[in-house]
């Protein structure tokens, strides 16, 4: 499975140690984010690894900034996407069982990595459910169709 993951200058440590564990475990990981500790705008990150995603140049994305939310927002922003900001696994898990979550985001100013890595595990070892999620999944594809 091939994950896009994004970041801006807050998270650079966390994306490195994210990959690295990834990697580990098999994934392809392929670098969206900045890897310096110069200031850099999230939005650009958050919109690579969303249009990534959408395009299907990799499977699944994660985001990472301060909080997660400035990325996630600028994620949510493409078609088709479905970003969610997790501070626990529990979250995560249901995020992709109820809501095919496509991009899992979270704050490295405010989880460490053991909880991230705890996060991105349930998130990945989750599956979408279908069924009357399906339904629910559809009328937000349709919000975006009726308001894009
Ligand atoms: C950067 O200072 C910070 O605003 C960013 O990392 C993120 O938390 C935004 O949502």
């Amino acid at each position: 499975m091939r994950i896009g993951i994004g970041n801006d200058h807050v998270a650079v440590e966390m994306k490195k140690e994210l990959t690295a564990y990834l990697e580990n475990k098999g994934y392809e990981v392929v670098n969206y984010g900045t890897d310096s500790s110069e200031s850099f705008h999230y939005p650009i990150s958050g919109e690579k690894v969303a249009l990534a995603v959408k395009n299907h140049e990799v499977d699944l994305g994660i985001l990472i900034c301060g909080t997660g939310v400035g990325i996630s927002l600028a994620a949510n922003k493409v078609n088709g996407i479905r970003a969610v900001v997790c501070s626990e696994p529990y979250t995560a898990k249901l995020s992709r069982e109820h809501n095919n979550t496509n991009i899992l985001a979270f704050g490295a100013r405010v989880i460490g990595i053991e909880m991230a890595k705890m996060i991105v595990d349930s998130w990945l070892n989750a599956e979408f459910m279908g069924g009357r999620h399906q339904i629910r999944v559809d009328m937000i594809g349709d919000i975006e169709k009726r308001n894009g």
